[in-house]
């Protein structure tokens, strides 16, 4: 099945320089990269990402991760995998969300950790589903940001500033 999937590496994968390893781990799918770019997240776009977390006990530090907070690296990396079984493939190189049940290989088994305040620190985000992938992608990315026209889009006009170049 043609699937997308949106994939996170978090604050700590930054920080610990592991963007080379986590990519060449990801090739590993031979599935296509359809955008990627550096996001410095805001709290209103960590809140809608991990919406369905807002009752747990971890949500604040797990909005504090993914904002950079904890790491003093205010950026993630986002990138849409496009391809056959997108979310599996991603989501098996990526590793059990608990790095301490991935496995040894997996990204998260090799990088991740838990705090001692019991979050996980798990390096990589990957889409749970083919409804999550879908809120995701279009919660992180526009339409103009992705090479390939995976969900339907629509034409609006827009009088917004924006910056250019001086
Ligand atoms: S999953 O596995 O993708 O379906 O995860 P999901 O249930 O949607 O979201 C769980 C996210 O919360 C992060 N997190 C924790 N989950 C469970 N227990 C603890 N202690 C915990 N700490 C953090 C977990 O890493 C998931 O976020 P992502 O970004 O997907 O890793």
């Amino acid at each position: 099945m043609l699937e997308q999937t949106l994939v996170l590496i978090k604050p700590d994968g930054l920080k610990k320089s592991l963007t080379g390893n986590i990519l060449t781990r990801l090739s590993e799918t031979k599935l296509e990269i359809a955008g990627s770019k550096i996001v410095r997240v805001s709290r209103e776009l960590a809140e809608k990402h991990y919406r369905h977390m807002k009752d747990k006990p971890f949500f604040e530090e797990l909005i504090k991760y993914i904002m950079g907070e904890l790491h003093d690296r205010k950026k993630v990396m986002a990138l849409v995998y496009h391809g056959e079984n997108a979310i599996s493939l991603v989501r098996k190189v990526a590793g059990a969300t608990n790095p301490e049940l991935a496995e040894p290989t997996s990204i998260r088994g090799a990088y991740g950790r838990i705090t001692t305040t019991g979050v996980f620190e798990n390096i990589i985000h990957a889409s749970s589903s083919k409804e999550e992938a879908e809120r995701e992608i279009k919660l992180w990315f526009k339409p103009s940001e992705l090479v390939y026209r995976i969900y339907p889009v629509k034409t609006v006009k827009k009088q917004i500033e924006e910056l250019d170049w001086a």
